[in-house]
């Protein structure tokens, strides 16, 4: 028999989860309890898992495989039935999301920091999604932060780790812990969706050569089994395939800076026809064309728009979702496609009460996030077959001829993130309380645009947002402005970093005119730049000439 224990233990004051999660380095998790104290705190916040299903994995980053012994124990002693974990504690982000609801589970705890960079010194995250597979619901992330600032103790179960590296199954107590093959159900989902004979015939064909970039993290496995094994790619055509703790001290961040490999190989003279890469955790994508990088915003829209063309979604959208400060490109296509579209605060969770209401099918967000109603996370191998999909639906066209096709039709959202990383918390917090106190005076104020024209504002608020099938409400989710030629300017604070603040400010502007609609992004949006640094002093309080990363 193994032990029952219930150990002491105090709060620490640091364990509100933010946009996805509790997100801190490694050296605050390695403190002994901090991971105990949140863990058992999701717990104490749930009722009615007593004999059910937990599953547990995460993305391989250093640290991984020590909590998953811990998280383990800590359900097995809180009384969950059975404990499913990947192999090599390896499971994607999606592919939990997948597994939650192929096995009818309780719940999943996932361990990732995403495109944040792991290792030692790097970060560490954990999340809990719910039954329907997707991330807990505010209620939920602000009742475990409540429990853990009044923690008193946990329980745990005296045991030696578990196996992780072989498939099979160990009792634990009066628990059941199932060591899984990770890829495999997911894998199965997938396939079912998007029509693989035809894919099989394009990748196979010769003529047609991709490259998955899995950035040594967690999509890696799962790519060789469904490019390589399953459609039957090139096996060079999935590079960087093995998961590593530090991720082969990369950023694991796919964007064309820090996936500079995928990006040095497509601007190559002997370019393959198209490039993707996933992040940290697998949730994320990047489509890349031959020397032609996708906007995630473009890409939602472009997906969306040729959904027909793909078995899956062949039967029409209910809806499409994208959070606020991704580019409006979607809403013209779901105006155009005659359904709604639903404007949400940023982060996945927002999504999943949309998703399971049937008043969406498929998401996306600017930050490289796009998914649909087959899991309730975004899905980073997911947006590469589906635009593998549509590339072998329109044979002979190049990732690059589709997008400006789809910008002839539907017109052109210029776009571009700019983010101002690991600055002062306090100066970005003031940054935004003085652009809450302008908001009331800035509509009708009118800003030069050089060339002698000028810009005048027709709005500006502080995002809210009411659920439309609970009701709750969400407010403070970012400053939005919006000029009389439909340009907007956004600007928000990260809730995923953990060092100072990061400011993004989101930046568009339309263009309808084919002829114009081949403006270099940066060039086309300066003079929405220069407003913003007016309105909001961003040089000024930053103290940086320049933002750290421009996407
Ligand atoms: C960032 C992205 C957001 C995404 C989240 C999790 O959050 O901007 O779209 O959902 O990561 O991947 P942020 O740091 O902006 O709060
Ligand atoms: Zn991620």
């Amino acid at each position: 028999m193994s032990e029952l224990l219930t150990l002491p233990t105090r709060p620490f004051a640091d364990q509100r989860p933010g946009t996805s999660g509790l997100r801190k380095k490694v050296a605050v998790f390695r403190q002994p309890r901090y991971l105990e104290n949140f863990v058992q705190s999701i717990f104490d916040s749930l009722t009615g898992f007593a004999g059910g299903t937990l599953v547990v994995g995460g993305d391989g980053r250093f640290h991984n495989d020590v909590a998953i012994q811990t998280i383990v124990r800590m359900a097995a002693a809180n009384g969950f039935g059975r404990v499913l974990v990947g192999r090599a504690g390896i499971l994607s982000t999606p592919a939990a999301s997948c597994v939650v609801r192929a096995r009818a589970a309780f719940g999943a705890v996932i361990l990732s920091a995403s495109h944040n960079p792991g290792g030692p010194d790097g970060d560490f995250g954990i999340k809990f999604n719910t039954a329907n597979g997707g991330p807990a619901p505010e209620k939920i992330t602000e009742a475990i932060w409540r429990r853990s600032e009044r923690i008193e103790r946990y329980l745990t179960i005296a045991h030696a780790d578990i196996d992780l590296a072989t498939i099979g199954i160990t009792a634990l107590g009066e628990t059941t812990v199932e060591v899984f093959d990770p890829v495999a159900e997911y894998a199965d989902l997938l396939a079912g969706l998007f029509d693989f004979p035809a894919m099989a015939r394009l990748v196979q064909g010769g003529a047609f050569r991709m490259r998955f970039d899995a950035m040594h993290a967690v999509t890696g496995p799962y790519a060789e089994e469904i490019f390589v094994r399953r459609l039957g790619a090139p096996p060079k055509s999935v590079v960087a395939a093995t998961p590593l703790a530090d991720f082969g001290g990369g950023h694991p961040d796919p964007n064309p800076i820090y996936a500079s490999e995928l990006m040095a190989a497509m601007f190559a003279a002997d370019a393959p026809d198209f490039g993707a890469a996933s992040d940290g955790d697998g949730d994320r994508n990047m489509i890349v064309g031959r020397r032609f990088v996708v906007t995630p915003s473009d890409s939602l829209a472009v997906l969306a728009a040729n959904a027909h063309l793909v078995p899956g979604y062949a039967k029409g959208l209910k809806g499409i979702a994208r959070s606020m400060p991704t580019s409006r490109a979607a809403d013209r296509v779901a105006a155009a496609l005659g359904v709604a579209c639903h404007e949400t605060p940023t982060g996945w969770k927002f999504f999943a009460n949309l998703l399971d209401a049937g008043l969406a099918t498929i998401c996306g967000e600017e930050s490289a996030g796009t998914g649909s109603d087959h899991v309730r996370e975004k899905d980073g191998v997911w947006a590469v077959l589906f635009w593998l999909n549509v590339l072998a639906a329109r044979p002979g066209e190049s990732v690059e001829a589709i997008v400006r096709d789809h910008w002839r039709r539907f017109g052109r959202d210029i776009y571009s993130r700019h983010d101002y990383e690991g600055i002062d918390a306090a100066a970005a917090n003031a940054l935004i309380a003085d652009l809450r106190a302008q908001l009331a005076t800035l509509p009708g104020r009118s800003f030069a645009r050089g060339e002698g024209s000028s810009a005048t504002v027709v709005g500006a608020d502080d995002f809210a947002y009411t659920d439309p099938v609970d009701g709750s409400v969400t407010t403070q989710q970012g400053i939005r402005i919006v000029f009389d030629d439909d340009a907007r300017i956004v600007f928000r604070l990260s809730g995923t970093g953990t060092e100072g603040a990061t400011l993004r400010i989101y930046l568009e502007r339309f263009e309808p005119d084919p002829a114009k609609q081949g403006v270099e992004t940066q060039a086309a949006l300066a003079s929405l730049v220069a407003i913003a640094d007016r309105i909001a002093g961003v040089r000024e309080r930053t103290g940086r000439s320049a933002p750290s990363v421009m996407t």
